[in-house]
């Protein structure tokens, strides 16, 4: 679980002969394992436990702010994800009744007042009772996960807003924020919905609502196996699943095109909902914000229908104009990013429809939308996305087709021909992957720049983009994304002798006038010094005299090139991390999963 946070981690374990056990330290894992080997901790011999990772919010990452967190006694024991917002004033509240905090974490305010509630309140003696009354008091999003001295065969886990998963094994019996925790012991799992707690033992699992009233988890089977979440023997997690990207495309679109129609998963609006859209917005972060970019180029082309991508962050603070024929595309990898799931429900709460794309089964964002088109990219460790986005891109495709295929803009023949394209596109990221030596080569020349900056036109523009943010997140290198046109407006002041500058090209046929200016663009940054990196298609004679390093992609249909030229700017950022020497998967600050705003 190391890939949700890594600031620092920490294990409680009720054992039989010491009671409650708690080691927590600040950093990477391997600093906890070896704290445990210090402690004489080797192994637990214990009835119950649990571990965490942790991605600072509040405290900064240090020993003590690490989880889990205890009560005064040292009798309880909670870890937790998310913010519990209303901290301060139940932080004032612990301290006016003399209780002495020992953390700057929100977290440690839930351990006491449990220990309160279990001690003193009208739930005493009742684990699962004290957590739900805390919960009912709590604001904001969180999972918790608590353990009592007392009740050494108990665990007990609550949600809202953040997830938790509940695995089903033979005689044990576990909790997670991801199937990943347990798959190696299970692949039998249980969705909890919102407001929900359940309590495990060895023998299976009991799910109430915070009010103690019975409730239902949803169970459903982990459709992967551990070797997916493993290096399978590559040096880092990020590369495999660099690699991984044929297939990953190959399983998105696998199933989506049946009887000569582009299918959805799940459709829980009407096909006339679908017809009447008059509007699209696309909400995301990061890279899959990146991906609703290139959407934006597809589906206005496919549809006639005026497209809006919209940073999830900003989307429900500016008042956006939305009604019950507006779609809001929502797209996420995880399909639990805080920020896009407040998008999601701002968007419901003004009529509007979202179709989610994400990449996680039954996550927060599928749930809570009206249709749902999944990435099957498979899991995705390293940070830095890549399979995922990749798939998102392709999905997102889909979705242009689904709209096109309902609003009539295409016939049924064009989109099955556009479909077929897609089909091709594994085999030709499979080519991009057969010759990525050159990058890495390229990367590791590289290790040493200042900055970097990436140019693009069209659907070259979220490119460039997606290629700044992966070398700022692996390593830790200014660079900027400029729309290549933009450049004589401002940034081209930035240009100066040997800066490396990455361009990506548009297609010399496809996109003949956008490539005659992005010639005359490369000249012009190459005149004042620039070291010219081209990304073009295969046969591109034109851009060769301009570029100082040419990287060659097969040449696909226009508004499918990023699905190519995205692969080597992956592999770019990622050499020239390793070279700089920075942990590829695990970048500083990051954590895979942001579920907080
Ligand atoms: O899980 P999501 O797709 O919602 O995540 C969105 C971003 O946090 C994510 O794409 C992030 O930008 C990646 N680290 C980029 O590599």
């Amino acid at each position: 679980m190391e890939y949700r946070g890594y600031d620092s981690a920490g294990v409680a374990v009720l054992t039989q002969a010491d009671g409650l056990v708690v080691e927590r330290k600040a950093g990477r894992l391997a600093n906890l394992v070896s704290a445990l080997d210090d402690a004489g901790h080797g192994a637990f011999a214990g009835t119950a436990g649990m571990g965490h990772t942790r991605w600072a919010t509040h405290g900064a990452p240090i020993d003590r702010n690490s989880h889990p967190h205890r009560d005064t006694a040292g009798r309880v024991a909670v870890v937790h994800n998310g913010i519990i917002e209303n901290f301060a004033a139940l932080r004032a509240e612990l301290e006016d009744s003399g209780v002495e905090l020992s953390s700057d974490t929100d977290t440690e305010t839930a351990a006491h007042l449990i220990a309160r509630e279990y001690d003193h309140g009208s739930t005493a003696g009742d684990l699962p009772a004290s957590v739900r009354a805390v919960c009912r008091k709590l604001d904001g999003a969180f999972t918790l996960v608590v353990t009592h001295a007392d009740q050494p065969d108990q665990v007990v886990a609550a949600r809202r807003s953040s997830p938790l998963v509940v695995g089903v094994g033979e005689g044990e019996t576990f909790v997670a924020s991801d199937v990943a925790a347990f798959i190696e012991h299970t692949r039998d799992a249980v969705e909890l919905g919102q407001d929900q707690l359940v309590v495990i033992s060895r023998d299976g699992y009991d799910v109430t609502d915070f009010h103690g009233d019975p409730a239902h988890g949803k169970p459903f089977t982990v459709d992967w196996d551990l070797s997916a979440a493993e290096k399978g023997g590559h040096e880092y997690f990020m590369l495999k699943e660099i690699e991984e990207q044929p297939d990953a495309l190959a399983n998105t679109l696998r199933g989506h095109f049946r009887s000569g129609r582009i299918v959805l998963d799940e459709q829980r609006m009407s096909d006339q909902d679908l017809r009447d859209v008059d509007k699209v917005f696309v909400v995301a972060c990061g890279s899959a914000y990146h991906s609703g970019l290139v959407a934006k180029y597809a589906i206005e082309h496919w549809c006639r229908l005026p497209v809006e991508v919209e940073l999830a962050s900003e989307f429900r603070y500016r008042d956006p104009v939305l009604d019950r024929d507006t779609l809001v595309v929502a797209v996420s990898q995880s399909g639990e990013t805080a920020d896009t799931l407040e998008a999601v429900r701002h968007a419901r709460e003004q009529k509007a429809r979202v179709l989610a794309v994400c990449n996680t089964n039954g996550a927060q964002i599928p749930r809570e939308s009206d249709a749902v088109l999944y990435t099957h990219a498979g899991p995705e460790i390293g940070v830095a996305s890549t399979k995922a986005f990749l798939a998102q891109v392709a999905a997102n495709y889909l979705v242009g087709l689904a709209l096109a295929q309902a609003r009539g803009t295409k016939y049924p023949d064009e989109v099955a021909r556009e479909f077929g394209e897609l089909e091709a596109m594994p085999s030709a990221v499979a080519k991009v992957l057969a010759t990525v030596g050159q990058v890495r080569d390229l990367g590791s020349r590289m290790a040493d720049s200042r900055a970097v900056l990436f140019l693009g036109r069209h659907v070259g523009f979220p490119v460039a983009l997606e290629g700044a943010l992966k070398l700022k997140e692996l390593a830790y290198m200014h660079a900027e994304g400029f729309a290549a046109g933009e450049l004589k407006h401002g940034p081209i002041a930035l240009i100066e002798d040997e800066l490396p500058v990455v361009v990506v090209m548009p297609s010399p046929k496809g996109r003949a006038v956008l490539h005659a200016k992005m010639v005359s663009n490369i000249s012009e940054i190459q005149a004042r010094g620039a070291r010219t990196i081209v990304i073009a298609e295969e046969g591109d004679e034109r851009v060769r005299p301009f570029a100082d390093e040419l990287v060659e992609v097969p040449a696909v249909p226009t508004l499918l090139q990023p699905l190519v030229s995205t692969v080597p700017l992956q592999v770019l950022a990622a050499e020239i991390a390793r070279s700089r020497g920075y942990d590829v998967d695990k970048p500083r600050n990051l954590a895979k999963s942001v579920t907080v705003e």
